[in-house]
């Protein structure tokens, strides 16, 4: 994609500019763009298991790891989107430098967005090649809104820069990205597991469709996401709502109101049975360390 390069109009664009007529291939500079970046010195915390290791500015980590241009096509936008981008690869390697044991592609990691967005994946995806972390929107210095919401992805908004990686379902793009945690599903967040119940029954493929799309927005007994309502405590969505509502609420949530929660049109009905399985097995299962704190 070499279409829409602007003529440069000040010269802190040039640096921009130069590096966008190399049309994605540009090699990595060792300084950060003179474009105008919107939070040159926010954060990025690099955790394992709950504790903060490092906690580098994206000012830093592009010194580090050198800045790239990356072309895809973007699911929330719907269009293809050209980026700065820090490969994520070299991100992984200096915000976890002298971590010990396993390597990286091999662990488990959460990333949690600002906004409580919160997406458990495994090293494998995040080092198989082509995840960056944008950090300047070529077509837009103050960055193109995103989401239902229409927020401002920056400082850092995780895409990916090949053509088969283009599913939010397998290749999650969370924005304003402000930890990457190495740790388990299970560690993360303990109390969302239907403990006790058989490996195959409907509750344990409720609770894998729940850690695969729903964690990512939903927490169950206060751990997972924070930008959809808690679904367990205090009451479970299945003690409050009718069963057919909440089933019909999951597959297309915009046939009852217009919200921010999308439609999961893949869901089966097997699907669908596993969930409210699941919630119906939580839903015994309850821990609330609000309420047990005596907070309202
Ligand atoms: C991108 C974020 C997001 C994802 C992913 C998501 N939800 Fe939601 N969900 C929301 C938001 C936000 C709401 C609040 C209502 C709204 O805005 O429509 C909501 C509402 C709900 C409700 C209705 C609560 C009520 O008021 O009755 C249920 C049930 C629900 N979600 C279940 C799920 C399940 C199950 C999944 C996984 C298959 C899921 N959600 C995936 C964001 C999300």
């Amino acid at each position: 994609m070499c279409s829409g390069v602007r003529r440069p109009r000040f010269a802190r664009d040039l640096a921009l500019a130069l590096a966008l007529t190399a049309c994605g291939r540009a090699a990595p500079s060792h300084a950060p763009d003179a474009a105008v970046s919107v939070e040159p010195r926010a954060t990025l915390d690099f955790r394992v298991e709950g504790r903060t290791v490092r906690r580098v500015t994206l000012e830093e980590l592009e010194r580090a790891v050198g800045v790239e241009t990356v072309t895809n096509f973007d699911a929330y936008y719907h269009r293809v989107k050209t980026f700065r981008a820090l490969p994520l690869q070299r991100v992984l390697a200096v915000g976890f430098a002298g971590e010990t044991g396993a390597p990286l592609a091999t662990r488990q990691f959460v990333l949690r967005a600002r906004d409580g967005y919160t997406v458990p994946i495994a090293g494998e995806r995040l080092f198989e090649g082509g995840a960056y972390l944008a950090v300047r929107d070529v077509e837009n210095p103050s960055w193109e809104p995103i989401g239902p919401q229409r927020a401002n992805p920056s400082p850092a908004y995780l895409v990916w820069g090949e053509a088969a990686q283009t599913s939010l379902e397998t290749h999650p793009r969370p924005w304003q990205l402000a930890v990457i945690e190495i740790t388990r599903f299970e560690v993360a967040f303990p109390h969302t597991v239907p403990t006790g119940e058989g490996p195959d029954s409907p509750a344990m493929r409720g609770f894998a469709v729940y850690a695969q799309q729903c964690v990512r927005c939903h927490a169950v007994n206060r751990e997972g996401g924070r930008v959809g309502p808690e679904l367990n405590v205090p009451q479970s969505i299945v003690e409050y709502r009718p069963e057919a509502q909440v089933r019909a609420y999951i597959r297309n949530p915009l046939t009852f109101r217009y919200g921010n929660m999308p439609a999961h049109p893949g869901l089966t009905d097997a699907d669908l049975d596993g969930l409210v399985a699941y919630f119906r097995a939580m839903s015994t299962r309850k821990h609330d360390p609000d309420a047990d704190a005596g907070a309202p």
